[in-house]
C-alpha cells in the first residue's frame, strides 16, 4: 500500500549509493539486470583536509565495492516485478488504519478512489516512513525511543551536469561539510550542510554553486561543471531508533522504525536489509508455524540499525561544523588521524562498505 502515486514514486529524487548488500538482494530476487548494466561501481571514495583530495580505496580495504544507483530506480524495478508477478501494489491508498494488530486477525482499513477499503491479513509491515501510521499506531508506552535531531540539515540539490568527480567527495571544511554524489555520469547530486531553519529561497543556483567550490576546496572545485538545478531540497539530519521493532502482528521496516544521519547513506540498505530479514523471518513461521521465530526479527534487524548508527554518528562529527560539538581542531586531528593509519582506515571502510546480510 503506497500513499502516494507510482508516477511520484518513480520521480522522487532520495537515496543513491546501494550497499553490496542490497545489490545481492536485488540480484536474488532476480531485479538486479538493469542495475548491473546502470549501476556505478565504486570502489573508493575522497575525503577532502585542507583542500586537499585523499582518497580511500574501499576495494583494497575491504574487498567491497558500493554501487551508485538511484532509489527511484531501485523502486521501477520493482514495481515492474510486481506487476509481472501478480503481486498487487495499491497506490494514493488514504486513511490507512492498522486494526486488530495485537491480535492474529489483523486488518488495514484505507480509502483509495474515494471508496472505503479492508484488507485482511496475517501480518503488517509499517514500511510507511518516520512519520507515517505504522509506528505512531503503536502504543508509546509499549516503545523505547532513541534518537535527536542535529541543529543543522542538508540543502541538497541535483542538476544535469557531468560530476565533480569519478567518485564521491567528502568534504569537511569550516563553513560546513559539502558532498560531491551522483546518479549517473550525467546527472550530478551535491549536498551542503546548512542551518536547521535555512530558507531555500536564501539560495539561488549561483550561491550554491559558489558555496560548493569553496568547500569542495583547491584540488575539487575545479572538477565543478555548473548547471541549472533540477531540483532543490532541505532535510533534517536526525538519528532515531524505535523497540521493539514489533507489536504483535506489526513489524516496523526502515524508516518507521529508524533514521541515521544521512552521511552515512545507509538509509535505503538499512530499510532492504529489514525487508529481507523480515521475509525471511514469516518464510520461516509458515514452515514452521512457530510463533517464537517472529521474536528473531528486531532483535536482528535492529543490530545492524545500531552499527549503521554508531558509523554515520563517527562520520558526521569527524565532517560537520558544530556549534556545540567537537571543534574543528579536533576533527582535522581525527581526519588526519584516520587517514593515517591502516588499521582505522579498514575500520571506516568495513563501516562503510556495510555488513553483509547472511
Ligand atoms: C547521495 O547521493 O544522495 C548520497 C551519497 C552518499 C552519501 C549520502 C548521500 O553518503
Amino acid at each position: 500500500m503506497e500513499r502516494h502515486s507510482r508516477d511520484y514514486v518513480e520521480q522522487r529524487v532520495r537515496a543513491g549509493v546501494l550497499e553490496k548488500s542490497t545489490v545481492d538482494l536485488m540480484h536474488a530476487l532476480g531485479i538486479g539486470e538493469r542495475l548491473a548494466r546502470e549501476g556505478l561501481v565504486h570502489s573508493g571514495i575522497n575525503l577532502t583536509l585542507g583542500g586537499e583530495l585523499f582518497r580511500i580505496d574501499l576495494k583494497a580495504l575491504t574487498g567491497i565495492a558500493v554501487t551508485i544507483y538511484g532509489q527511484q530506480e531501485v523502486m521501477k524495478d520493482l514495481y515492474e516485478a510486481a506487476k509481472a508477478r501478480g503481486i498487487s501494489v495499491f497506490f494514493e491508498a488514504k486513511d490507512v488504519q492498522l486494526q486488530e494488530f495485537s491480535d492474529t486477525h489483523p486488518f488495514v482499513n484505507y480509502t483509495r478512489n474515494e471508496r472505503a477499503e479492508r484488507i485482511d491479513c496475517d501480518f503488517i509491515a509499517g514500511c510507511d516512513g518516520f512519520h507515517g501510521v505504522s509506528r505512531s499506531s503503536i502504543p508509546p508506552e509499549a516503545l523505547r525511543t532513541e534518537g535527536r535531531t542535529y541543529p543543522f540539515s542538508w540543502l541538497g540539490i541535483l542538476a544535469d551536469v557531468p560530476p565533480a568527480n569519478s567518485e564521491l567527495i567528502y568534504a569537511s571544511h569550516e563553513n560546513g561539510f559539502a558532498l560531491a554524489s551522483m546518479r549517473s555520469p550525467t546527472r550530478s547530486r551535491y549536498y551542503l550542510q546548512c542551518a536547521a531553519d535555512e530558507d531555500i529561497g536564501e539560495w539561488p543556483d549561483e550561491r550554491f554553486w559558489d558555496e560548493l567550490c569553496v568547500r569542495l576546496g583547491r584540488v575539487a572545485a575545479p572538477g565543478v561543471t555548473r548547471g541549472p538545478s533540477v531540483e532543490k531540497g532541505i532535510a533534517p539530519v536526525r538519528s532515531f531508533h524505535a523497540e521493539p521493532m514489533r507489536h504483535g502482528r506489526l513489524f516496523l521496516a526502515g524508516d518507521a522504525a529508524h533514521i541515521v544521519p544521512p552521511i552515512g547513506a545507509k538509509g535505503l540498505n538499512l530499510a532492504a536489509a529489514d525487508a529481507a530479514i523480515l521475509a525471511e523471518t514469516f518464510a520461516e513461521f509458515y514452515r514452521s508455524g512457530s510463533e517464537a521465530v517472529l521474536e528473531r526479527y528486531g532483535p536482528r534487524a535492529l543490530a545492524r540499525v545500531c552499527g549503521a548508527e554508531e558509523f554515520s554518528r563517527t562520520f558526521l562529527e569527524m565532517t560537520h561544523r558544530f556549534a556545540n560539538g567537537p571543534s574543528r581542531a579536533m576533527q582535522c586531528a581525527q581526519l588526519e588521524k584516520l587517514l593515517r593509519s591502516q588499521e582505522a582506515l579498514t575500520d571506516f571502510a568495513r563501516g562503510y562498505v556495510g555488513v553483509p546480510l547472511t
